[in-house]
């Protein structure tokens, strides 16, 4: 059985691709940069260790023979990183996005993407066999950009509510990522997943409203008002990027794949789905 190791495990994507496996009885190890603070169940092996400290790796990569990475870490911190992987293990399936895919809201020039294909290239050129998952948007987005309205009180103001996306539940990603780990021939694809539907984030927003039963208005806002009033941690450049991806999609319908029912026979779970699941997160 291969042994793997989750870089990124206690994140949106990275702790269900973590406990799909443990349901599956893979043989799986997680990485953290605070493993007491990880709140990863107790019988799953959680090693310290830190992408932009590469002396902390070679422990964590003991013994791995395939690696899943999911990369926030700067954009330096991954050549030292990625060579350490390659010396130890065979194959690794990273978390990327649809960098080749031709539909405007995943075209727009950002450092997100930049930073994207730098670590591609690097990937491509390491000798390691290698996996790039490309989803389009997370469901988990809603997370930080509606929950905390929702929360709040009954309005939710927001740019280009008729901009269509098609959310993709990080539950089927990690699903479509289980068997890139654990099954032979996956080596050199490239999976672009997204979920079911276009849905225009009016009806991603009034979905949330139906499934936790309250009754919430949908204000529509400039760019500006926007920028004005996104929390303090949302850094300027990322307000850029989604903004520019918005206004370049604005009267597309969403781009929307099969591959995760191609790779994992079930279909994916739709946004409804997701909110049903994570109804407590706007209570
Ligand atoms: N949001 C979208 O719509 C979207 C779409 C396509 C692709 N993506 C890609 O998805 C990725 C984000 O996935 P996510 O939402 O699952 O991430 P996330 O929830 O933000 O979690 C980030 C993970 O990275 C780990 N981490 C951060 N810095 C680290 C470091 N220096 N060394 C080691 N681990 C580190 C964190 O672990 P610890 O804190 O435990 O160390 C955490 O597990 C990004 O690469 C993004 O480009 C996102």
């Amino acid at each position: 059985m291969k042994r793997i190791l989750i870089i990124g495990a206690t994140g949106h994507v990275g702790r269900q691709v973590l406990s799909q496996l443990t349901a599956a009885g893979a043989h799986v190890r997680a990485l953290s940069r605070n493993p007491d603070a990880a709140g990863l169940p107790p019988q799953v092996e959680v090693v310290r260790g830190d992408l932009t400290l590469p002396e902390t790796l070679d422990r964590c990569l003991d013994g791995i023979d395939t690696v899943f990475l999911v990369c926030v870490a700067p954009p330096d911190a991954f050549a030292p990183a990625l060579e350490r992987i390659a010396k130890h293990t065979r194959h690794l399936v990273f978390l990327s996005a649809p960098l080749k895919t031709a539909h405007p809201l995943f075209q727009q020039p950002n450092p997100f993407r930049a930073r994207a294909e730098q670590f591609e290239r690097l990937i491509e050129t390491s000798g390691l066999q290698w996996t790039f998952l490309r989803p389009g948007m997370l469901a988990s987005n809603a997370l930080g950009w509606w929950a905390p309205q929702i929360r709040a009180g009954d309005v939710v103001r927001w740019p280009y509510l008729a901009v269509p996306t098609a959310p993709i539940d990080e539950r089927d990603i990690a699903a479509v990522a289980v068997r890139a780990l654990c099954e032979d021939g996956h080596a050199g694809a490239e999976y672009v997943l997204t979920g079911p539907q276009s849905l225009r984030q009016f009806e991603q927003v009034a979905t949330i409203g139906r499934t936790i039963g309250r009754a919430l208005r949908i204000e529509e806002i400039t760019p500006e008002e926007w920028r004005r009033e996104l929390p303090e941690f949302v850094p300027p450049f990322a307000a850029n990027m989604l903004l520019d991806a918005w206004a370049a999609a604005v009267g597309q319908p969403a781009f929307v794949t099969s591959t995760v029912s191609k790779i994992t026979g079930m279909p994916p779970r739709t946004f409804r789905d997701w909110v049903t699941d994570n109804a407590a997160e706007f209570q």
